[in-house]
């Protein structure tokens, strides 16, 4: 279980509120995989994590636009690659079916993920915001 610091938060309300529900969401899932649940969560946290990074890689995207900020074209492809290893993992569960090995790798892709996403990439979106308030 990983409690949501307030140091990860970039700034931005609605960016941040997706960020501690995807958070939350994986949260749930680590509680799954302690009790033994993990094999049936795992489909549920896929299809969850397909819609939500869609929909929240969305709202990051569309901010950047807005703020002209420098690295767009960076940080899609890193969500685009993303979006592929979790393709990837839904396949290989379709195709393998769910094991312990994926569960694990599952947890520790997505944690590591966002965490580092979090805190290397979306936190330059809330600089970018916070020199440009202090411009005007
Ligand atoms: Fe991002």
């Amino acid at each position: 279980m990983i409690a949501w610091k307030d140091s990860y938060d970039i700034g931005v309300e609605k960016i941040d509120c997706q960020h501690r529900e995807l958070l939350a969401k994986l949260n749930e899932f680590f509680e799954a995989c302690t009790k033994q649940q993990g094999k049936e969560k795992i489909g549920e946290t896929l299809k969850f994590l397909k819609e939500y990074t869609l929909e929240h890689f969305g709202s990051e995207e569309q901010l950047m636009k807005d703020i002209d900020f420098p690295e767009l074209t960076e940080h899609q492809k890193i969500h685009a690659e993303f979006v592929q290893t979790v393709l990837e993992l839904e396949e290989t569960l379709n195709t393998k079916g769910v094991s312990v090995l994926s569960t694990i790798k599952l947890n520790r892709t997505l944690t590591d993920w966002l965490l580092n996403h979090i805190n290397k990439c979306d936190k330059l979106i809330g600089e970018c915001i916070a020199k440009r308030d202090k411009a005007v």
